[in-house]
């Protein structure tokens, strides 16, 4: 039992939003590069399929510092890690600026990638361990919110940046090129997670499986005005000594070595990213141009999808605790997949190929208008609700490091569509590929309905393989 008198609820707000910041880095690292790759490709005179890994193997720091954080976190505590996070951030953003190299600058991309996964991981863990059931998938989704908000920071910073220097590849301050300056800016919110993560309490279900009893009762009762605090202490190390008894065996199980639950989370993730949702995001200035739109059209429509994409998620946030996960789940599949269908047809009608793809009227609009849909069903839905989920569906004792795994396979599946997407786009056409966004999405459907059991409301405790 919680109560839930306003300085309550004001606390676990700020301690949410705290660590949700590392969500707005999760969006504003990963996407930033985006308005700086051309200067890089120009500046160092590489090949677009150069260019292409250079931009996707940051996702590949994200599965591996996404794989290592629920380990990290199990035994150094959530703060530590964000913490840590936060550390990398910082390198990363000043080392991608002041990159010499291409080498250089792979480096600092796949470290900040580290920071990107630890991030991913370690804010679903951490609020959905300090919010009280009633509202934990409203609290949760603030994460997704500031991912979104992130992506959209990111958007406007590089163009301000651009638009001052007269260019990404024009100095602007210190004798240092716009684009620099787009990586650059990315300490102050970095600076801002890490004073944040040391100012907020721990976890109090890490705290019991570190024996602080009277700590997490402290926190449960302060925070989330838990009405019996040394109660709910008592179900945590209850929940874990019952899990305990089958040791690592938490996520190892029959199938294929990992515990049925571990393959739904895991599946979700990929479900997540196979629905083509960063095929928008990272590469919409192409995607908007083979509309037929000039340079400055598609960025327009690049801030109204990012818009979109952010209002959208207070959808989410209104009725995941209300209506329930598995209800907007399956909404957002059959949305997604309807969507992404008219996309795929009008993308059949293109003339041209590669970089000269054009799509005659009315179909120009239609592709338009199914992508942006499709975005406000994944923004609804499928993008903060996934996050939710994995944050609270496993068991106390396998949570941080079930969460890692399905995290890197989500960094994974990203991977994937980010580096095969634009030769596949020359190779098979946009039209397949959407129609094969779509085929995921639909495959989605039946996933949830079958495989995913709703969880809200439910406490942490309850929460079985
Ligand atoms: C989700 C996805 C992420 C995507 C974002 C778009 O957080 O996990 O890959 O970029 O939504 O809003």
């Amino acid at each position: 039992m919680t109560q839930t008198s306003n300085s309550h609820a004001a606390k676990v707000i700020a301690v949410t939003v705290a660590a949700a910041v590392g969500g707005f880095l999760f969006g504003f690292d990963s996407s930033v590069i985006n308005g700086a790759v051309d200067s890089i490709q120009g500046e160092f005179g590489l090949s677009s399929f150069v260019t292409g890994f250079a931009v996707a193997i940051a996702l590949l720091g994200c599965a591996v510092g996404a794989w290592f954080a629920g380990r990290l976190a199990d035994r150094w505590g959530r703060k530590r890690v964000m913490v840590l996070g936060s550390v990398l951030f910082v390198i990363s953003s000043v080392g991608s600026g002041l990159a010499f190299s291409v080498p250089d600058l792979m480096l600092w991309r796949v470290l900040g990638g580290l920071g990107i996964g630890i991030a991913s991981v370690i804010a679903p863990t951490y609020i959905s361990e300090i919010a009280p059931a009633r509202y934990r998938g409203s609290l949760a989704s603030l994460q997704q919110l500031a991912i979104t908000l992130g992506i959209f920071a990111a958007l406007l910073s590089d163009a301000v940046l651009q638009n001052a220097a007269g260019g990404a590849s024009n100095e602007l301050w210190w004798g240092l090129e716009a684009w620099r300056w787009m990586f650059l800016v990315g300490v102050v919110p970095a600076i801002v997670y890490g004073v944040l993560a040391v100012l907020i309490p721990e976890s109090p279900r890490f705290l019991v499986g570190k024996d602080l009893d009277e700590e997490a009762a402290e926190i449960l009762a302060n925070i989330t005005g838990e009405l019996h605090p040394h109660e709910r202490v008592r179900e945590i190390r209850l929940t874990l000594r019952r899990e305990e008894k089958r040791s690592f065996g938490d996520i190892r199980g029959p199938v294929f070595g990992l515990q049925p639950l571990v393959w739904v989370g895991i599946t979700m993730a990929v479900f997540q990213q196979f629905v083509g949702i960063n095929a928008i995001f990272y590469y919409s200035t192409t995607l908007w141009k083979s509309v037929g739109f000039t340079e400055n059209e598609s960025f327009t429509t690049s801030v109204i999808t990012a818009v979109i994409n952010v209002v959208m998620t207070f959808v989410a946030i209104l009725f995941v605790d209300r209506i329930g996960r598995r209800p907007l789940l399956m909404a957002g599949s059959i949305g997604m997949f309807v969507s992404l269908l008219l996309a795929a047809i009008a993308f059949s009608q293109a003339t041209g190929t590669g970089e000269d793809v054009q799509l005659p009227a009315p179909w120009g609009a239609l592709a338009l208008i199914g992508a942006n849909v499709f975005v406000i069903f994944f923004a609804a839905t499928w993008g903060p609700i996934m996050w939710v989920m994995l944050g609270e569906m496993f068991p106390n004792r396998m949570r941080a490091v079930a969460l890692g795994i399905s995290t890197a396979a989500n960094w994974i599946a990203n991977f994937t569509v980010t580096l095969a997407f634009p030769p596949l786009t020359s190779a098979v056409g946009l039209w397949f590929l959407y129609g094969l966004f779509a085929f995921f999405a639909l495959l989605s459907f039946f996933f949830v309905k079958s495989k995913i059991r709703e969880t809200k409301g439910m406490e942490l405790e309850d929460m079985r393989i």
